[in-house]
């Protein structure tokens, strides 16, 4: 883990109430994984005094293809993001990461990514080191271990799909969905995702990677069990210390043996977890 300490370079509105931050912390975007995350803090200030988590969306390389800058993508939500999102260029954050377990590089043919709201952050990273075009880890884990890859995203509405051009870029297909019909169809990303999978055929492996309010990842996990399909989740419950210190971030997980389930921390045993794991 490092701790960096470094100005905004960029802090951008992306969306409806959604902003892109950049930093240098070069330490990091060497060593992260698909679906790692750090903590994040303003310096100088106790407002608040425990950092926030955030997904690493993407990693930035220098004119040397040497990897330097993270990019992160925020709500703005509560405290934390409000003073973020209004916090200028050169004002300096701390951060601290990369943190948790990351997604699997396990291979398949075919790699479903499903995400709800901001949801979509984790998986950038993971689209790219799927279909090989982009490395990640020190030393770098082995990558195009899918061959294709597809996203399916959805928000409230269109003003708050963020990123979208991002993945266009970066993976085989993107479809997107709103509950109000004004951006893609006007469908939830579970039940687009069970029309996906009843499509594809049953020679090829699949698997899934989710991320989103929790009622959206347990309806995809169901979907995935219905179909009998390897699904990952990323876990986003609060967070205090983000270094297994504090158990504030325990979720209820299902285990082999005489307890049938434990409390584990998001922090240090996730965020990523097999779906059937998770009691929800
Ligand atoms: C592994 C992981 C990765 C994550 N990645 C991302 C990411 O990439 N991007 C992202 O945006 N978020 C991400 N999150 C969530 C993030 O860590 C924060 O929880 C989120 O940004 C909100 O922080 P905040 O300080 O702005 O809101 P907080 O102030 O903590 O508020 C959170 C919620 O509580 C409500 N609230 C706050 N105070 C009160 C009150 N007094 N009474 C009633 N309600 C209240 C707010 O309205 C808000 O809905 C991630 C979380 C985890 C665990
Ligand atoms: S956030 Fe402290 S143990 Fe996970």
């Amino acid at each position: 883990m490092h701790q960096v300490n470094a100005p905004l370079e960029r802090n951008d509105r992306i969306a409806e109430e959604t902003y892109l931050m950049r930093v240098a912390a070069s330490e990091i975007a060497g060593s992260v994984l698909p679906g790692q995350f750090v903590m994040v803090r303003l310096a100088g200030t106790d407002a608040p005094l425990i950092g926030r988590a955030l997904a690493v969306y993407d990693v930035v390389a220098d004119a040397e293809g040497t990897p330097k800058w993270i990019d992160l993508v925020y709500l703005r939500k509560g405290t934390f993001t409000t003073s973020l999102a209004a916090a200028t260029l050169g004002t300096s954050v701390t951060l601290w990461g990369p943190l948790g377990n990351g997604f699997s590089n396990r291979p398949c043919d075919h790699l479903i990514m499903a995400s709800g709201g901001i949801g979509q952050t984790p998986m950038l990273l993971l689209g790219r080191e799927a279909l090989g075009t982009q490395a990640f880890g020190a030393p770098a884990r082995e990558n195009g271990w899918a061959k294709r890859v597809e996203f399916i995203y959805g928000a409230r509405r269109a003003g708050l799909l963020a990123g979208v051009d991002d993945f266009r870029k970066s993976v085989s297909e993107v479809t997107l969905c709103t509950d109000d019909g004004s951006a893609g169809q006007s469908k939830l990303v579970p039940d687009l995702l069970a029309e996906r999978l009843a499509g594809i055929s049953s020679d090829e492996t699949v698997r899934v990677a989710t991320c989103g309010p929790e009622i959206m990842m347990e309806k995809v996990a169901q979907v995935c069990e219905a179909a009998k399909i390897d699904c990952q989740v990323s876990m986003e419950t609060p967070m205090a210390c983000g270094i297994g210190i504090c158990f504030s971030c325990v979720a209820q997980v299902r285990q082999e043996g005489p307890m049938e389930w434990d409390y584990k921390r998001t922090c240090v045993e996730g965020p990523i977890f097999d779906s059937h794991q998770i009691c929800w």
